[in-house]
């Protein structure tokens, strides 16, 4: 047993390493998939082919080196345990010819020998499952000791107070290695309003969302709603009062009714087919889902139907509209819509965001001209403030990332 137990750190490290390369692999395979478009765009089957085989042969190494250990173990525990057996042997036959005791004596001790064998081999086979049990107990901890992030903690407050939503000194990065991906951002977004925010792609504007969504803490400062700190509210309840449209969006592998109803409580097919109506009517998608033969029943999704780009976001607005939320967030929600539809949409909308705070992140002119507020971020500071007419006459940062569209518009 001491020899099996001298191999458990050996096979730790290797048990680790094992799984790793299988997760490596898997990821390899569903990449594969995914991405089987642009590799066949990019006519690189043979070298993401060899990356697999290359993968395949890692994962057969480390496989070898775990049998090797297991045969080290097992052929060692065998060689002790016959030594065993001859040692005894050995004395047992010496002490027939000394005349200690006698030949049936002896035949008694190999025979107990043979049976206590067997259960010994189970023993050695037991501690080597255990030892196999117990890596992968460390490892599953891994996971199961973090604390989930809305852990029963009743300290947190399940009130939201009623106000402005507030960043103070705000710095956040997604690595400590890294420069700050925001840096110092003070930030009212004004209660009731419509607050946007702009700014160069990379500059941060989609992280400062994942902060006032609670995904991500800030490193240094806070973030306050009214009298309260974010962090001291339970994220499931703030998220519930959130609509959101996130740049990358999902759609499930569902009914058009219940991917729009996603948030609604209860069991699957549970809607308010008012509130559906008056949801699809604000994105601006009524007239596509009611024309299709299954209309609301229609599955989309991987499974299902595919649908275009514009038609996603309109859904995934939808959503939003759907959960009738006092807080709205739209991360570039209509750029992939022509500008007709932009139109509608921003029209209906405008008249949703009625007394409920919203931030729009777009970079499109038309989407934010009528923003109560204007945000700028550049490099994940903030640049500019204020309204569109005074940001344009001013001539700043503002005016340089709509100037185009400025011209466009004479
Ligand atoms: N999960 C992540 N891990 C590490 N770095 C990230 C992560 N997400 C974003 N970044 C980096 O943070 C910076 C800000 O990204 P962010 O997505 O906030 O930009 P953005 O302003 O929304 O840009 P866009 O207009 O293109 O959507 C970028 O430099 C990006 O590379
Ligand atoms: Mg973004």
């Amino acid at each position: 047993m001491i020899w099996i137990a001298f191999f458990l750190r050996r096979r730790r490290e290797i048990d680790y390493r094992a799984f790793q390369q299988m997760s490596d692999n898997q990821d390899t395979l569903i990449e594969l998939v995914q991405g089987m478009q642009e590799i066949k765009l990019q006519d690189s089957q043979a070298k993401r082919r060899w990356r697999w085989a290359e993968i395949q042969a890692k994962l057969f190494k480390v496989q070898i080196k775990s049998l090797a250990i297991t045969q080290y173990q097992d052929g060692g525990a065998t060689f002790i345990s016959q030594l065993k057996d001859i040692v005894i042997t050995f004395m047992a036959a010496k002490s027939v010819i000394d005349g200690q005791i006698t030949l049936g004596m002896m035949l008694a001790i190999q025979y107990i020998l043979g049976q206590l064998n067997a259960p010994l081999t189970q023993l050695v086979g037991f501690v080597r499952s255990a030892q196999d049990a117990r890596i992968s107990l460390e490892r599953l901890g891994e996971i199961q000791n973090q604390s989930p992030e809305d852990a029963e903690d009743n300290d947190k407050s399940t009130l939201i107070p009623k106000g402005d939503l507030a960043l103070n000194g705000v710095y956040f990065r997604y690595n400590q290695l890294h420069d700050w991906t925001l840096a110092d951002i003070n930030l009212t977004i004004p209660r009731g309003k419509v607050t946007a925010i702009v700014g160069v792609s990379g500059s941060g504007k989609t992280t400062l969302l994942k902060l006032l969504l609670g995904f991500y803490q800030p490193e240094k400062g806070n973030i306050s709603i009214g009298s309260a700190h974010l962090e001291r509210i339970r994220p499931s309840v703030w998220r519930r009062q959130c609509g959101v449209v996130m740049q990358d969006g999902y759609i499930f592998s569902d009914n058009i009714a219940n991917n729009i109803a996603e948030s609604e409580k209860g069991y699957f097919g549970n809607y308010d087919i008012g509130k559906l109506q008056h949801s699809v009517h604000v994105a601006n998608i009524r007239d596509y889902i009611e024309q299709l033969p299954l209309g609301y029943n229609t599955i989309i999704g991987a499974r299902g139907n595919g649908i275009s780009q514009g038609q996603r976001q309109r859904l995934l607005i939808g959503r939003a509209v759907y959960k009738d939320p006092e807080f709205l967030f739209f991360d570039e929600a209509t750029n992939a819509l022509d500008a007709n539809n932009e139109r509608v949409i921003m029209e209906q909308l405008n008249q949703f965001f009625q007394g409920r705070t919203v931030v729009v992140v777009a970079h499109r002119l038309s989407t934010v001209r009528h923003a109560d507020k204007i945000v700028v971020i550049d490099q994940g500071k903030i640049v500019e403030e204020g309204c569109h007419d005074s940001l344009v006459t001013k001539g700043g940062a503002y005016y340089t990332l709509v100037k185009n569209q400025l011209e466009l518009g004479n």
